[in-house]
């Protein structure tokens, strides 16, 4: 009889390792532990890699491969398991309370100037007015002349004006807006325009080179300064509540005869005077008039048959008068902290 004495020793050997080694795989607490494990009974430097480098007959090498295969299994079940804890506790840790509110995300809204923009218009589109554009760049013809300004009115300079050249300027207000209303349709107009304006002006609190404008035109039989006072009274108390005093004063402009201005109380001191009036206890908004007969004419209106009033205010002065921006700058800026404002 062939004597074995090796295997049986090595298998001895074999399966107290194996119980070893299944025992540490066990009790490994954490994926660290349970690879340390491996390497040190599955590791290429271990005993049983080792034994399985050395062995010389097929029954020996039958015996190890399938500890090494038990063994990994061990490692791989334990794993999983692991794996899981690991989940579990990641999951417990980071638990979403489903019902705490959100982290609010700002979206953004529109300029101040956008909204007063889109409020005088949905104003006079519910009085059914139209709203049309208006050209920024215009020329001398209907920015001076169609609105019956002299040769030699003080605004055709180029101290006052932008020129692009002789023939092309900044428009330095929306009034040329009506002129081409009226040209493109016979009265009834009943139409507002909104859009920048350009002027050489010198920057202070209230003045800016460039700035918004809203045009305001109505043109029928029979318009008297009395609609006009009524339809400014309305713009007024919709932009500025009900509490708000206006007046009228006269005023001039080329394009109108007779001419005034609205102002409104002060905001700040209620007419009692302070700085922000300049102690006049009332603020200039805008002007306004009865539309001259020479600018009907120019268009091919009969003054005879028609007449109008227009009126010209600047949306920054209504964004400063009723939100208390003490510096036009401020609405140009683009800082975030002041437009977050409004
Ligand atoms: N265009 C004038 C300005 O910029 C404002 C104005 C006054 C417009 C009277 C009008 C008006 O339409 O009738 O100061």
């Amino acid at each position: 009889m062939k004597k074995r004495p090796s295997v049986t020793v090595a298998a001895v050997h074999a399966k107290a390792l194996e119980t070893e080694a299944l025992s540490a795989i066990s009790s490994a607490e954490t994926l660290d532990e349970l690879d340390a494990a491996r390497i040190r009974y599955l590791g290429r430097k271990s005993e049983l890699k080792q034994a399985l480098r050395d062995v010389r007959d097929r029954e020996t090498g039958m015996s190890l491969n399938a500890v090494r295969e038990r063994l990994e299994q061990a490692v791989e079940q334990r794993r999983t398991a692991l794996e899981r804890v690991e989940l579990d506790r990641r999951l417990a840790e980071g638990a979403v309370d489903v019902t705490l509110p959100g982290t609010p995300v700002s979206r953004g809204h529109l300029h101040l100037i956008t909204q007063i923009r889109r409020e005088v218009e949905d104003i006079f589109l519910g009085l059914g007015y139209e709203v049309v554009d208006g050209r920024e760049i215009e020329t001398p013809r209907y920015l001076f002349d169609a609105l019956n300004m002299p040769p030699t009115h003080v605004t055709r300079s180029p101290l006052h004006t932008l020129y692009l050249s002789d023939k092309l300027v900044l428009r330095t207000e929306t009034s040329p807006a009506q002129i081409h209303a009226m040209e493109k349709r016979d009265p009834p107009v009943y139409m507002v325009s909104l859009g920048r304006v350009y002027r050489r002006d010198t920057i202070d609190p209230t003045h800016y080179p460039i700035f918004h404008q809203v045009e305001g035109l109505a043109v029928d039989r029979g318009i008297t300064l009395a609609d006009l006072k009524g339809t400014l009274r309305l713009l007024l108390r919709r932009l500025f509540g009900e509490d708000v005093e206006a007046r009228i004063r006269t005023s001039f402009f080329p394009f109108t005869e007779p001419s005034v201005e609205a102002d409104v109380s002060c905001f700040v001191c209620d007419k009692r005077g302070c700085r922000v009036c300049k102690y006049e206890g009332w603020i200039e908004v805008g002007g306004a008039g009865m539309v001259d007969p020479n600018v009907l004419e120019f268009v091919g209106y009969g003054p005879e048959q028609v007449s109008g009033f227009a009126f010209g205010w600047g949306l920054e002065r209504i964004a400063q008068i009723r939100h208390n921006v003490p510096d036009i700058r401020e609405l140009w800026s683009g800082d975030l902290r002041v437009t977050r404002q409004f």
